[in-house]
């Protein structure tokens, strides 16, 4: 296994720019997610990292070699697509071995790595079959054991659970992240949804039109976002932000929102008197209280059980609430709402970066 450095990296097709100059580094060994809306660029930064596209500028290292100017089988890694792209006539075994026999590999050594493959995979049974006659899952699978069988320096997985039912899909998340404990393989792995980076991850690396917004572990991406984009993009259901301004005064700063409410948020932030900002707090950072400083509608309430959401606004803004409890609240109700200040974060109104 390997890292996989990238410096400056930019894409262009014809005269269009579509990725502006990443730098990320993977560690070797390491579960780095690259996550972000349809559109922005991951696609294509995995197909460069794969060698099926060319790199415009900047430089990408696996390991110590760069290798902007390699064929992809020189590269050492094997991608995992979302359409599987199985051959179709041929077997499940067939499939798993094609890649080493296109190698010349050695035909005893062939068939250990097909065997442990499907073991560590659950195939064991199914060698024989077409992929006409597997599930989705299964076919996954296959997907995934013709990867493992090269054994390469990194896997690179391009939405590989989107044609899954959403059953199936949180099952075969689990199976990922502990295939990737057991080989410890660098593994690259891209997907638009953010459930799906959050829970594998142990890097997440959030992108947007073509730039990096911000890279670090999950529960520190959804505690420390940099700005209003991933603050927003990052957790489920989304951080509700709040129009308002900054008033300092008494020892510490209020935020002073557009009803005239006004609290503490910290003892000191940097800004100036009147700054129109953003203050964003999670939904489960909320609690009910007559006298708490946010007077909101409710308008849906939904209790599954475990938890109850709430949608409801303030003014003109629509805002969730997650209780850990049961409520007995009534659509249309006016509530107050205390918002626990140690978990909230404020940002610029303009620019949308964080306001520490
Ligand atoms: N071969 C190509 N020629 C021209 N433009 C392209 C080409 N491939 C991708 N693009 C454009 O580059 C941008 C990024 O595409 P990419 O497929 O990398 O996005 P993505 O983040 O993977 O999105 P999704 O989540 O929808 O898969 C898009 O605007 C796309 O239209
Ligand atoms: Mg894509």
């Amino acid at each position: 296994m390997a890292s996989v450095t990238l410096r400056g990296v930019k894409k262009s097709f014809q005269d269009t720019e579509i990725l502006h100059g990443v730098d990320i580094t993977i560690p070797e060994g390491s579960f780095t997610v690259l996550v972000g809306p349809s559109g922005c660029g991951k696609s294509t930064l995995l197909r460069m990292l794969a060698g099926l596209e060319e790199v415009t500028a900047g430089e990408i290292f696996i390991g110590d070699r760069c290798v902007n100017n390699m064929q992809p089988k020189e590269r050492d890694i094997a991608m995992v697509f979302q359409n599987y792209a199985l051959y179709p006539h041929m077997t499940v075994r067939e499939n798993m071995a094609f890649s080493l026999k296109l190698a010349k590999a050695d035909k005893e050594d062939s068939l250990r790595r097909v065997q442990r493959a499907s073991e560590i995979l659950g195939l064991t049974e199914l060698l024989e079959r077409y992929p006409r006659q597997l599930s989705g899952g299964q076919r996954q699978r296959v997907a995934m054991g013709r990867a493992i069988v090269r054994d390469p320096q990194v896997f690179l997985f391009d939405e590989p659970l989107s044609n899954l039912d959403a059953k199936l899909r949180v099952q075969m998340r689990t199976e990922i992240k502990s295939l990737h404990q057991r080989l410890k393989t660098t593994s690259v792995y891209v997907t638009h949804d953010q459930i799906e980076a959050m829970t594998m991850g142990d890097q997440i690396v959030v992108m947007r039109d073509g730039i990096v917004e911000q890279v670090g572990g999950p529960l520190d991406l959804y505690e420390n976002p940099v700005n209003t984009f991933v603050a927003g993009f990052i957790g489920s259901p989304a951080m509700n932000m709040l129009p308002g301004k900054l008033s300092h005064g008494n020892g510490g700063t209020d935020i002073e929102l557009n009803d005239g409410a006004r609290f503490r948020v910290r003892e000191s932030v940097v800004g100036q008197d009147g700054q129109a900002v953003l203050f964003g707090t999670r939904p489960e950072h909320l609690s009910i209280d007559d006298a708490g400083p946010l007077k909101v509608v409710a308008n849906v309430i939904e209790p599954t059980g475990a938890d109850t959401f709430v949608a409801c606004k303030h003014l003109d803004t629509e805002m969730t609430i997650v209780f850990r409890h049961r409520v007995d609240l009534v659509p249309e109700q006016t509530l107050g709402l205390r918002p626990d200040v140690a978990h909230t974060h404020l940002f610029d109104a303009r620019s949308g970066l964080v306001i520490k």
